[in-house]
């Protein structure tokens, strides 16, 4: 019976893990059925294949794979989750990528794609493997997939659950990359879920400190997958992982999702630091204190089960924490808004050739939470920093901010 394995399928589309109880045998098919160095299923002689055995003996479907967002870091996901894809049977070999479409030097950028294997736009100069097809029209993109990646600017996924609402797959596991919270009539939310409620479909996240240019170099780096199940986990790290892009899997989904939104909020505090000729001890202090604030503000939201310093500690926290600080657009930006004096909406049009800005949009949606619950003044860096992108405050005041902090009170 070698190369036969179960096709039990539970609520979330996915086999069962859990051992299938076959007449007189205890079997955990779907660990041997795909990885050549597990032994093989084998069925007794005492075992006759009935039709229900036959279902669940049957050759489990590769799990199709769609990933929705063509950026600079949707662009080098599709880069991992292809290759992954192609020479792992578990899932399907062909990647889709839904696209927006854009006309780049008077081409489709999605025949650019399927034709040069390149996102010119959003990763120039990064081969992308010929198996992920970029596709324009997202219901079609999404429409057969099991697995959905939603990898896109957080201001627009309200449009896209919209568009693919009650076409897609019942079962489908969805896993978020997208960094950013949505404000919703009840406060903060986490995009998975928006995503989790506007489609019905169970959320994970993936974050970490990962510049995107990066990974799609293969630089190595780790990341964090934040995931309530240990089967799902386990599957979206087999799709995921690479020598050069280690993932950890941790249970607090909500913590590793806020963290990925809140650093961008201090890396515009660093840039500001950065553009008014502070150095690398001042933007240590905004590392440190910016962590403090994340702690504090992940302890207040998420409730839903606990927070443990030890998430902080993973890529998703403090590593990212430090990457973005360093390397990411939100604080390239914020220097450039201290040095030229342009708006943020300038800059991050001149500047980012179609990317999108996440930091001060995520400081408005904090700063609103905050002031309902009466804790602005717990949150000094983050709220200089919405004052300064929004209400015109001069940029010196982020350094008074960091001098009167309540950490040194
Ligand atoms: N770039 C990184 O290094 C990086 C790393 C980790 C996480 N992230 C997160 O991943 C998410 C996606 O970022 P990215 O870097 O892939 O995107 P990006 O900012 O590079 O690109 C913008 C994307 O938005 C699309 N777009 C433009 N207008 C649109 C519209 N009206 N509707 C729908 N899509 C539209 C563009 O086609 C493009 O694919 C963000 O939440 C970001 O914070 C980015």
């Amino acid at each position: 019976m070698a190369g036969v394995g179960c096709a039990a399928v539970g609520g979330t589309g996915f086999p069962s893990h859990g051992p299938i109880r076959a007449g007189c045998c205890s079997l955990a098919p779907w660990r041997s059925l795909h990885n050549s160095a597990a032994p093989r299923l084998s069925v007794p002689p005492c075992i006759s294949l009935y039709p229900t055995a036959r279902y669940l003996f049957a050759m489990a479907a590769p799990q199709k794979v769609c990933v929705v967002g063509s950026g600079n870091w949707g662009s080098a996901i599709a880069k991992i989750v292809g290759a992954n894809a192609a020479q792992n049977p578990k899932f399907d070999s062909t990647v889709k990528m839904w696209v927006f479409e854009e006309t780049v030097d008077g081409r489709k950028l999605t025949e650019i794609i399927n034709t040069d294997h390149v996102n010119v736009k959003y990763l120039p100069g990064r081969k992308l493997p010929e198996n992920v097809l970029a596709v324009p029209d997202l219901v079609e993109a999404s429409r057969d997939a099991d697995i959905l990646i939603f990898v896109i600017p957080h201001q627009f996924i309200g449009r896209v659950c919209e568009t693919i609402k009650g076409k897609i797959k019942s079962g489908v596991l969805g896993i978020s990359l997208i960094k950013g919270v949505d404000e919703g009539p009840d406060g903060l939310k986490l995009i998975s879920d928006v995503i989790q409620e506007k489609l019905g479909i169970t959320m994970s996240v993936l974050m970490g400190a990962n510049i995107a240019n990066e990974v799609a170099d293969e630089k190595f780096c780790e990341t964090t997958i934040g995931c309530k199940n240990k089967n799902h986990g386990a599957l979206l790290k087999e799709l995921m992982q690479t020598n050069n892009f280690r993932v950890t899997v941790v249970e607090e989904h909500d913590v590793v999702e806020i963290c990925g939104a809140l650093k961008n909020i201090v890396a515009v505090g660093a840039g500001f630091c950065d553009g008014l000729g502070f150095g690398d001890n001042t933007k240590a202090a905004v590392i440190r204190l910016g962590l403090m604030e994340m702690i504090a503000f992940a302890r207040i939201f998420c409730t839903a089960g606990p927070v443990s310093s030890a998430t902080f500690l993973e890529s998703c926290g403090v590593a990212d924490l430090i990457t973005t600080c360093y390397g990411g657009r939100n604080r390239k930006v914020a220097e450039a808004f201290v040095k030229t004096g342009k708006s943020i909406e300038e800059l991050e049009k001149e500047m980012l050739n179609g990317q999108k800005l996440q930091g001060p949009a995520t400081a408005a949606e904090v700063h609103l939470i905050l002031k309902h619950k009466n804790l602005i003044d717990k949150f000094p860096l983050f709220n200089a920093v919405y004052q300064i992108c929004y209400q015109g405050h001069p940029v010196a005041e982020f350094i008074s901010c960091l001098q009167n902090h309540p950490e040194h009170m």
